[in-house]
């Protein structure tokens, strides 16, 4: 008698959702002041190459079928290519950055100007918060990070601005400082089992943190420090297609057994001033969309 075939896991069906998104092209990268742990202005950066790196994250969003907004690059704020941290935008209503250090907060009003111009309401911001930095949307929730740069206080702020449910995740290591360095959101619309899932990196937050994310969560990814630490988890999903750093090579195996189809992208270059895939890449979620 033949043994019975060993149940293998069902491996879900994904569905990409077309996105909408907001980038700013790296004309005036430099690495010229430190403020995470990545920076070093006493190295050189490769400006030329910081764009065409970008340029290859650009094409690959534009394969994917993306709507790509541009805002347009300003000389002497080299971090403006970090699109994510420019704000947070959902329901027509933008919700504008304040920056933590003086040299970045000139990009809020930038970018709050860019908002207005696209039609949208804009909330001024009163406290600290770096936008999508660290404010991620998964499903009707928005989970939001502290401990580094967003004060606690703008929780309660775009609690306010949004009417949504706002869950507090304390960041622990100063090498992944905004929430997008530990969290990667796979599925930025509900699957049709109504589950939306995450990769994270748990020795990034405190224990309460962690309590949260196990218990909301129970099937996320659960990154290596290896790829945490070439900034793998931050990473865009429309949820199939996921950008991530080519040299994340663990969690690409991770989505592909899950059944996402991880798309490699070298941002080496814009790895030296602390960030990657995602934090070039502003989700602007349309309304309707
Ligand atoms: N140099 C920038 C900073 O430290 C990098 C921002 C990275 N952005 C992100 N969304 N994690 O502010």
């Amino acid at each position: 008698m033949s043994n019975p075939a060993p149940a293998t896991p069902m491996t879900p069906t994904r569905t990409a959702t077309k996105r909408s998104i907001l980038m700013c092209k790296p004309t005036f990268y430099t690495v010229s002041y430190r403020i995470n742990p990545w920076m070093h202005p006493e190295d050189p950066t490769d400006t030329d190459k910081a764009v065409a790196q970008w340029q290859t994250l650009y094409g690959v969003y534009e394969q994917l079928g993306f709507d790509i907004e541009l805002i347009e690059p300003i000389d002497g704020l080299p971090d403006m290519v970090y699109a994510a941290n420019g704000g947070f935008v959902l329901d027509g209503v933008a919700y504008g950055a304040k920056f933590q250090y003086p040299e970045r907060q000139p990009e809020g009003p930038a970018y709050m100007d860019w908002f207005r111009d696209a039609g949208l309401r804009v909330a001024e911001p009163v406290e600290t918060n770096e936008g999508e930095g660290d404010f991620l949307l998964v499903g009707d929730v928005i989970l939001a990070g502290t401990g580094f740069r967003s004060d606690s206080t703008s929780h309660e702020e775009i609690a306010k601005v949004y009417g949504r449910q706002v869950v507090t995740l304390k960041l622990i290591n100063p090498s992944f400082y905004h929430l997008d360095t530990a969290i990667a959101v796979l599925d930025p619309e509900p699957t049709a089992d109504g589950a939306q899932n995450i990769a994270y990196l748990e020795s990034a937050f405190d224990e309460p943190s962690l309590a949260i994310l196990r218990e909301r969560f129970p099937d996320a990814i659960i990154a290596t420090e290896e790829d945490a630490a070439i900034l793998g988890l931050n990473s865009y999903s429309d949820g199939y297609n996921v950008v991530i750093a080519s040299r994340a090579t663990t969690f690409e195996q991770q989505l592909r057994d899950r059944g996402y189809n991880p798309i490699g992208v070298d941002l080496s270059e814009l790895l030296l001033g602390g960030g990657g895939v995602k934090c070039c890449t502003l989700d602007l979620h349309p309304v309707g969309a």
